[in-house]
């Protein structure tokens, strides 16, 4: 229930709209006094009245029923004191009937979303700077689906360019069919590197050779290329599969190697492309950007050249409402003028393209973890992750059946929880203790909560105790709290889309959780007074545990029964 929306309906002030009402409605951080509570020196101004008089005739004029119970006047504030069991019977009911589907809605409509993320470079380290965009990415695809969006996740890899033709040379030279079908990327990109280092001006001149044969379509060479690209997909797949991260397309750069040439006649036809030095550019002086480069003067498409073909194929292809870039914020100006030079071809959708900016994640000092110089691969972190949670739940609870599995969901929670705590345009640095903390701010906090209401609820199934139908008490203060950020998560689900901040929903997550455990610290559950309070309280610990399970895996958490 949008409780804020209930009250500003029933509200009349004059000159004011309810959607001005709901807004200034807000919760004092002391609740004592009431759960919402309207600041009338607001309405002062309009109203040419004292905030004390309009507080006072509004409250008279507040009709009272059983969702609101009431209104008082204190101060300049109206405080609303809304019907706490009417509350709880809703939530609890709500989350008993919806389960799994707690917190969806249609509010999609099935309109569509495409969401470019991860999007690897081919060859290339899968490194810690693919953190963010590959779990942001996928939280947000995963948030748009249960909204009721058809989401598309597509991996715009990065498979084109005369890094390709260097990595052939490399290999012609240096390499060894069995070796580096054995070494998997890391082989491909050794190679890669000692190119970089070791390449002869012949070499150089040979690698552009090679990238040449790749586009003319020479069977050897781009049989070499699928190779590399076979080999990076494998490797980069089994990080996807442990970070629950799949995608409906793999339409990287080198799909579009036939999709441009018509983007840059229609750019000729619309008067927008110009000669600069030999080269071929879009001015976007006027805008205060400088020039989009569409060809360089060898007649090379470039990255951009790229991006504009693959929007107009997206929108051509799906028909998206929005199409996402989760990309970071280093390519700011890459995007800006992308869309610009969409909206300057006339394409009335360029409005639609959302760069989704996050900032940078580094590892804290001294926890570089290091296969290859200064490197920091991804798969290393998480496992190094598992391996550190698999040290402390063997410590914590030695005789846990299935160490492995739980530690597995651990160290990945931890680290994708990571990424998705902080607001995502921060810089993050990651700290293998910090993340793991079960008192911190953390998804093992998160878990190992689910955990204990997994155990109080087997303990209760053990005695034969029914609760689903146990009848909704008036709740106690603590019991309160918690039924009411219960209440709030599908609220919660549709801001993080909104603002694509899947953070939302990570922090949520730890308030609840700290809620839980105050209400299990200070609220006696098997041991409560009377069976209808166990049973009211087991019922509500089952809801909590219902909604923290679709909230971490809505951020791609696995929930532990037992930890
Ligand atoms: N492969 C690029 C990189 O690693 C990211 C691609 C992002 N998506 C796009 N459509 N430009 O920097």
């Amino acid at each position: 229930m949008d409780y804020k929306a209930y009250i500003a309906e029933r509200l009349h002030v004059e000159g004011v709209s309810p959607g001005e009402i709901a807004s200034a409605l807000a919760v004092p951080p002391d609740t004592s006094m009431g759960d919402y509570a309207l600041p009338c020196f607001k309405f002062a101004k309009v109203l040419r009245r004292s905030p004390v008089s309009i507080a006072e005739e509004l409250a008279g004029s507040f009709p009272a029923d059983d969702v609101v119970e009431g209104a008082a006047a204190v101060g300049g504030y109206l405080n609303f004191r809304i019907n706490k069991r009417g509350l709880a019977e809703e939530t609890l009911c709500r989350i008993q009937n919806e389960g799994t589907k707690y917190g969806s809605s249609d509010m999609g409509g099935g309109k569509t979303v495409c969401i470019d993320y991860s999007s690897v470079n081919i060859a290339k380290p899968f490194h810690i700077g693919h953190l963010s965009t590959t779990v942001l990415g996928g939280a947000l695809y995963r948030i748009f689906d249960f909204l009721g969006y058809r989401a598309v996740g597509i991996n715009h890899l990065g498979d084109y360019g005369t890094q390709f033709g260097k990595l052939i040379s490399a290999y012609k030279h240096w390499g060894d069919r069995e070796e580096v079908e054995k070494g998997g990327i890391h082989a491909v990109n050794d190679l890669y590197v000692r190119f970089t280092r070791e390449a002869t001006e012949e070499m150089e001149s040979e690698a552009r050779e090679y990238f040449r044969l790749i586009e003319s379509g020479d069977r050897e060479a781009n049989d070499l290329f699928e190779w590399f690209k076979r080999l990076t997909l494998a490797y980069v797949e089994k990080i996807y599969d442990r970070l629950h991260i799949t995608f409906d397309s793999y339409a990287g750069e080198r799909f579009y190697t036939d999709k441009m040439e018509p983007v840059i006649r229609e750019l000729e036809e619309k008067g927008l492309l110009v000669e600069s030095q030999g080269a071929k550019i879009v001015d976007l002086e006027p805008y205060g950007m400088p020039p989009c480069l569409i060809l360089r003067s060898d007649g090379a498409s470039l990255y951009a050249t790229r991006d504009l073909a693959a929007a107009i194929y997206r929108k051509n292809t799906y028909d998206f409402d929005k199409c996402l870039y989760v990309v970071a914020y280093q390519q700011n100006l890459h995007f800006k003028q992308v869309f610009k030079v969409l909206e300057l071809m006339g394409k009335e959708w360029a409005k639609d393209l959302v760069h989704v900016a996050y900032g940078m994640v580094s590892l804290e000092e001294g926890a570089m973890s290091t296969r290859k110089g200064n490197v920091v691969w991804l798969e290393d972190v998480i496992s190094r992750c598992v391996e550190k949670a698999y040290a402390i739940i063997s410590e914590k609870n030695p005789d846990l059946d299935d160490k492995a599995s739980v530690a597995e969901k651990v160290g990945v929670g931890a680290v994708v929880f990571g990424a998705l705590y902080n607001s995502k345009i921060k810089d993050i640095v990651f700290s293998y203790d910090k993340a793991l903390n079960f008192d911190g701010e953390t998804s093992v906090y998160v878990q190992y909560t689910c955990a204990r209401a997994n155990s109080v609820l087997g303990k209760a199934r053990e005695k034969g105790i029914q609760w689903k139908d146990a009848e909704t008490l008036q709740p106690c203060a603590q019991e309160f709290d918690l039924l009411k950020a219960l209440a709030e998560f599908p609220e919660t689900v549709k801001t993080a889309a909104k603002t694509y901040e899947p953070s939302v929903i990570a922090r949520y997550c730890v308030d609840v959780a700290q809620k839980f455990n105050k209400f299990y610290i200070d609220c006696k559950i098997m041991g409560a007074d009377s069976d209808m309070v166990r049973a009211f309280r087991l019922r509500l610990t089952e809801a909590t545990l219902q909604t923290l399970t679709n909230a971490l895996t809505l951020l791609g958490i696995g929930v532990p029964e037992k930890m």
